[in-house]
């Protein structure tokens, strides 16, 4: 048999009219995803006529009984001779419409794929052996799908044949599945009894299901809508190349999102320059069509020229300049990790975004998830398949958006070596980028300092009343911290105003502008690898989130509480006499809000412990948190 007789031909199959819906299928090795795709293609009369007795004569001829897998090893074959160049692709198509399998399971390229976004399913079948029930790659893929916000999810509970076709187990099997999919937030479409191999309920019902009554696997698919296109998105536009051709600068990439067209302002990103669309057409492998058109949009690849010779390069990003987006220098992103060698905080890795690459730091793992337990794990490391939360810092800026606003430029790939190692997706800009700084690595690291101080440096922010109690206690925790040979240091507000915030007064402004500068100060004094213990009333939330975003995850918030009528007894600076008086206006607690803690890792009560309490209870929660 020549594979060539058997190929599907997906070539021919994927330039038919219109977009096919692009699926992924899913699960556990062993549970049937091969046998599954070889029946989807009969059962949909996807294949080409007389290949499957021609494929079954073969493996009479060579003994073997005939399997379903045997049609999907015969594609594997094909490709890896290199016969189909660049795609690993099956095409089926239903009553409803053509399907496209945009990956072929046990393809040992498949989880990169799809963390990577090479491949982007709109739907999903998760595949779940009968017998077995859940297994733990049933749990990574799903919560992979989760990750790339694949919601559309039809389970196919498989071998029912195996299990004699028993009501009672099967729904067991599908009652675990579907809690763990509202777990991790995906709703299971449809849960449907099913044996690949015989047929049951992939496109009729079975006769010995006469108990279920849901829809067929392919009624499942069929019922599923496809992804919008992104074209009313904002313009997204990697930039890909720069060309001269005859004497034209020609600026070339695919749009990942939006449109464009002639005559419009287009800013680059992060360099900020700006400039008008003077010519646009279509860009296919190397050449230009020279077929101008006015517009053009989201999947296209286009060449376009300027009205200005601005200076840009590859890598930067292309959009209107009122939906621009984020610049960023450090990001919180959530990432599966692929690589042997574990992921360690850190380390430097480069990241890839749409066309660009820059060296990144991963400043912390803050959250390791076992997707097992679906509970937290230690996030010292994350092993190879591991799924965690992180940050991510670069020194140059970064042109994306988050993934919840624009997934196409708001997921990126983390390369270690030569090696594509880990896929994430950004949740946050935890800090905007700087223009036109570079940040420069500081030639010693926390870890050096770590080393030779036997601690690490952080912040521990006191917040709360005037007359709480904060200066009290930092001074007093500043001492014994100092005693058994700590680094230590205080910020403390009213210190601080009487020089480096001398221009500073109360209003809001004044005061969230007060708040960074000691924040950036604390910071440069932890990076120092000093415990810094920072006293100011901070009295809004909104202001400790700034300081937390700055600092990052060594800021500690300890709320010094204490009742209102306490510190307005102990009055120590006679302040709020004076604002009772009316003579401070804005007066926190009085005259202005303060917003108490709502999640400080810390609480010291002065109200109603003693002193000398809350002092033991600060230094142990410094000696502990920031223990080498
Ligand atoms: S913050 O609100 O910006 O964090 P910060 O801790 O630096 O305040 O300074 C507070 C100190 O300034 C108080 O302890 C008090 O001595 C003094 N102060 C003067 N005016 C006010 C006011 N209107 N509200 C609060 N504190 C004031």
């Amino acid at each position: 048999m020549s594979v060539i007789d058997l190929a599907i031909h997906p070539k021919a199959a994927g330039l038919q009219k219109g977009r096919a819906f692009p699926i992924v299928i899913v699960g556990h090795v062993d549970h049937g995803k091969s046998t599954l795709v070889g029946r989807l293609l009969h059962d949909t009369d996807s294949l080409p006529a007389g290949k499957l007795e021609q494929l079954k004569a073969v493996s009479e001829k060579r003994g073997l009984d005939f399997e379903w897998s045997f049609l999907l090893d015969a594609l594997q074959v094909e490709r890896d001779q290199g016969i189909t160049v660049d795609t690993t692709q099956i095409w089926f198509t239903t009553q409803r419409r053509r399907y496209v399998i945009i990956d072929a399971p046990g393809h040992k390229e498949f989880l990169k794929n799809m963390v990577t976004g090479a491949a982007q399913a709109d739907a999903a079948i998760l595949v779940v052996d009968a017998a077995q029930g859940l297994a733990e790659q049933t749990r990574r893929h799903a919560y992979l799908l989760q990750l790339l916000g694949i919601r559309q999810v039809a389970v196919a509970i498989n071998k029912i044949d195996l299990i004699g076709h028993d009501r009672d187990r099967f729904q067991a099997v599908a009652e675990a599945v579907r809690n763990y999919l509202a777990d991790i937030g995906i709703e299971a479409a449809a849960l449907v009894p099913v044996s690949a191999r015989t047929g049951d309920n992939i496109a009729a019902h079975s006769p010995q299901t006469a108990w279920y009554r849901g829809p067929t696997l392919i009624g499942a698919l069929d019922a599923f809508t496809p992804r919008a296109l992104p074209v009313e998105q904002p313009l997204r536009l990697p930039i890909q190349d720069l060309y001269r051709l005859d004497d034209r600068r020609v600026v070339v990439g695919r749009i990942e999102s939006g449109r464009l067209k002639v005559g419009e302002r287009i800013r680059f990103a992060p360099l900020g320059r700006e400039a008008v669309v003077a010519s646009l057409e279509s860009w296919r492998g190397n050449a230009a069509h020279h077929q101008p058109r006015e517009e053009a949009i989201a999947g296209d690849s286009v060449a376009f020229t300027l009205d200005e010779d601005v200076f840009i390069e590859r890598g930067v990003l292309a959009s209107h300049p009122d939906q621009a987006p984020r610049e960023a220098s450090r990001i919180a992103v959530r990432l599966f990790w692929l690589d042997k060698a574990p992921l360690k905080p850190g380390e430097r890795l480069t990241l890839k975004l749409g066309t660009t690459e820059r060296e990144v730091q991963i400043e912390a793992i803050t959250e390791a998830l076992d997707v097992e337990s679906l509970s937290s794990a230690d996030a010292a490391q994350i092993e190879r398949n591991g799924v965690a939360r992180a940050i991510l810092r670069s020194r140059r800026p970064l042109a994306l958006d988050t993934y919840d606003a624009l997934p196409r430029t708001g997921r990126g790939v983390l390369i270690r070596g030569p090696q594509i190692a880990g896929g994430l997706v950004v949740e946050e800009v935890l800090q905007q980028a700087a223009h036109a700084v570079v940040a420069v690595d500081s030639s010693v690291t926390a870890q050096d300092r770590a080393a030779v101080n036997g601690h690490r440096g952080g912040v521990l922010w006191l917040t709360g009343l005037s007359g709480a109690g904060k200066s009290t206690l930092a001074m007093a925790a500043q001492a014994a911290l100092f005693a058994r040979g700590r680094q230590v240091v205080v910020l403390d507000g009213d210190n601080l105003r009487q020089g480096l915030n001398r221009d500073l007064g109360f209003s809001d402004a004044d005061r969230a502008e007060n708040i960074r500068r000691i924040a950036e100060v604390a910071k440069l004094m932890a990076d120092a690898g000093l415990i810094v213990l920072v006293s100011a009333i901070s009295p809004l939330q909104r202001q400790r989130d700034a300081a937390r975003a700055i600092i990052g995850p060594d800021f500690h918030e300890v709320f010094v509480r204490a009742d209102l009528a306490t510190c307005e007894a102990r009055d120590p600076k006679g302040l709020y006499k004076r604002a009772r008086a009316g003579e401070i206006a804005g007066f926190t607690g009085i005259s202005a809000p303060y917003e108490a803690p709502q999640a400080a890792q810390l609480t010291l009560d002065t109200t109603q412990r003693a002193l000398s309490d809350s002092v033991e209870t600060l230094v142990d929660y410094a000696l502990r948190g920031l223990a080498a």
